[in-house]
């Protein structure tokens, strides 16, 4: 292995202004504040104006990381974009932000792994990182998922919200470095889940960006089993435990998922990092958004251990363990 390690230097986030709550959606639909409360722990989620997409939150993100990490734009050689609501088909959402950040070297792409995006972006960093092939990257998680939601099926649409959230990383020389970066991540799929939560569109399917679906029982019933089983095995490699880990930023899809996760791995309730209240499941922005509130009300410090968990469609699923 070499001798860089991928540290972390800035985060940052955005959502969209308006806010669209459980209130607002009983007004319109057959559901109530206390159904999505119970079930899920959603109090309200954010909603991508007209005309504002993917793009536009990312650049947002992205440009609140930089002014964390006291970089700017010129340092960034690496931009990977997890998404699975893009601005278009192609070109990839990662080079408009590129452009429109005025970057004009390295090279951007965006990753699909629906609400894992962001776990399976910031690994795919952390490799390239590794190589020495790049030198500074931007790791972004940006979803406009109203644009894909069925509004008309109570199951779905009140689960999720839009909005982005961006981490810079950075190659370090491990001598540098010290024990700060990211120690270990591990990546999962397994397509023959993949009827249980998907899109019933596409360009060379319908030729429409399609609709939402999903078999929610279904989703509950892997959840738990494959986010404990992919914290086993972070845990394994770097000989950390749920006993030293000081903030668990887990992907933000259901409450009810998060704590039954923390529970089965003994991980204590003040260390788990929850924004799903507030902003909904935003698919791969949610761990970033999580990240990027934790940092900046003050919890996440330096030095801190911090354990990062998605599962999503496909099934997709990962960790990643990052001391701070
Ligand atoms: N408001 C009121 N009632 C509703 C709503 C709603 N929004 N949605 C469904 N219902 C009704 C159903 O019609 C059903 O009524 P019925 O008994 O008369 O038929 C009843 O509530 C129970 O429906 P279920 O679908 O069985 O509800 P369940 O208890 O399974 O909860 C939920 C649904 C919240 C989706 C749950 O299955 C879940 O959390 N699944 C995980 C899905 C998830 O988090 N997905 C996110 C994407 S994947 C990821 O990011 C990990």
């Amino acid at each position: 292995m070499s001798g860089i390690r991928s540290v972390a230097r800035g985060t940052g986030s955005y959502l969209p202004e308006r806010v669209l709550s459980n209130a607002e959606l009983a007004s319109r639909m057959d559901t109530s504040d206390d159904w999505i409360v119970q079930r899920t722990g959603i109090r309200q989620r954010h909603i991508a104006a007209e005309g504002e997409f993917t793009s536009h939150l990312a650049i947002k993100a992205a440009q609140r990381a930089l002014d964390a990490s006291g970089l700017t734009a010129a340092d960034i050689d690496l931009i990977i974009l997890g998404t699975a609501t893009p601005d278009q088909t192609f070109p990839a959402t990662s080079v408009t932000v590129q452009a429109e950040l005025g970057i004009t070297r390295g090279a951007a792409f965006d990753v699909q792994a629906v609400c894992s995006g962001f776990v399976f972006a910031l690994a795919t960093a952390d490799a390239y990182l590794k190589t020495g092939a790049f030198k500074r990257a931007l790791v972004i998680g940006a979803e406009t998922f109203s644009r894909i939601l069925d509004w008309e099926d109570r199951g779905t649409c009140v689960l999720f919200g839009d909005g982005a959230g961006a981490l810079v990383l950075e190659g370090v020389d491990a001598a540098t470095a010290g024990d700060s970066g990211l120690l270990t991540s591990h990546l999962r799929s397994d397509g023959r889940h993949r009827a249980k939560l998907y899109v019933d569109g596409g360009p060379s399917t319908t030729g429409t960006a399609g609709h939402l679906r999903m078999e929610g029982k279904e989703v509950f019933k892997h959840a738990v089993g494959m986010i404990t089983d992919v914290i086993e095995d972070a845990f394994a490699a770097t000989g950390e435990s749920a006993a030293s880990i000081d903030w668990f930023v887990p992907h933000q899809a259901n409450r009810r998922i998060i704590d039954a996760s923390a529970l089965k791995l003994g991980i204590a309730p003040e260390k788990v990092v929850t924004t799903v209240d507030l902003h909904g499941n935003t698919s791969a922005a949610s761990i970033p958004l999580a990240l990027d509130v934790a940092v900046r009300d003050g919890r996440i410090t330096k030095g801190d251990l911090v354990l990062l968990e998605a599962m999503g469609g496909g099934f997709t699923w990962g960790s990643a363990l990052i001391r701070w």
